[in-house]
């Protein structure tokens, strides 16, 4: 079976006349913490986005290798597909149900993967029961494992930043994935509660052997929870390597350390 879960090799993705990817290539280790970095508007995103389906690049490849190994070729897939397949993602911008209980949240990203769909896990039908004991079970069990298990019927919205970005996570995971993508899960957070996240990303890994590629502005967690990372800049790879190795690169102290440090002492 093949090591990598993700081979990007040579991405080119444009929209117009800008070039959000720009012969992209990387990849990413069954098993691992992967980091993608990079200042605003450097296509981490759009990276994201292609690797779920959601973006279709113009040229270049993208493999997604299963547990079963099974190769999928993304380009060119639904994103639904790439979900089923065993891909995850937390959005920049939560999308929550945000008039929705947390429980409620988690067991519909449960039934949604099962082929009830999200109407289908709402409205319960007959065909929908069956599997309702099941899901209910795994939407306890990962409620639990995120630390929101007490607040389970407390109201998406009025819970804190941290604790959505939790249930997110809870919600990724209850589709059963093979890999979680995480699009700045720390935004918003307070100090208490990136520390807590980190532990939490840890945890998935380490307890669910789930892969983890983790988009983050936050060096301090970027660099606390990465095994490895690459940085975008301009759509393009600039560096690879691991903290110490990236921390010392000169190209990415001046593309980004240099202006978040600078920003920082602000
Ligand atoms: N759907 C889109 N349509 C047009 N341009 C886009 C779209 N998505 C991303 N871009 C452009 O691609 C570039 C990279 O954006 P993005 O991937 O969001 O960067 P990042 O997440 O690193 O901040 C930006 O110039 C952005 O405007
Ligand atoms: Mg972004």
């Amino acid at each position: 079976m093949s090591e990598n879960i993700f081979e990007v090799r040579n991405v080119t993705l444009r929209f117009g006349g800008v070039v959000s990817l720009n012969d992209v290539s990387l990849e990413m280790r069954r098993g691992e913490i992967l980091a993608v970095i990079g200042p605003n508007g450097a296509g981490k995103t759009s990276l994201f986005n292609s690797l779920t389906g959601v973006y279709q690049p113009q040229e270049g490849s993208i493999t997604f290798t299963g547990r079963d190994g099974k190769a999928l070729s993304i380009i060119g897939q639904k994103a639904h597909r790439v979900a089923n397949a065993g891909v995850a993602r937390t959005f920049q911008a939560s999308r929550m149900f945000s008039a929705l209980t947390a429980f409620e949240n988690v067991k519909i990203g449960a039934e949604s993967h099962r082929g009830i769909g999200v109407l289908g896990a709402m409205v319960r039908g007959p065909r929908t029961r069956r599997g309702e004991k099941d899901s209910d079970a795994l939407t306890i069990e990962l409620l639990d494992f995120v630390g929101l298990r007490a607040k389970a019927n407390v109201i998406s919205a009025s819970l804190s930043y941290g604790d959505r970005r939790r249930l997110e996570i809870a919600r990724g995971l209850a589709t059963n994935p093979q890999v979680l993508l995480l699009d700045e899960p720390a935004a918003g957070t307070n100090p208490a509660e990136k520390i807590e996240l980190t532990e939490l990303i840890r945890k998935v890994r380490d307890v669910r052997g789930v892969s983890i590629l983790l988009i983050e502005h936050d060096m301090k967690l970027v660099m606390a929870l990465a095994e490895r990372l690459y940085v975008l800049n301009f759509g393009s790879v600039i560096a690879q390597g691991t903290p110490d190795e990236i921390r010392a690169n000169d190209a990415v102290i001046e593309a980004y350390l240099g202006s978040a440090a600078t920003a920082e002492e602000k």
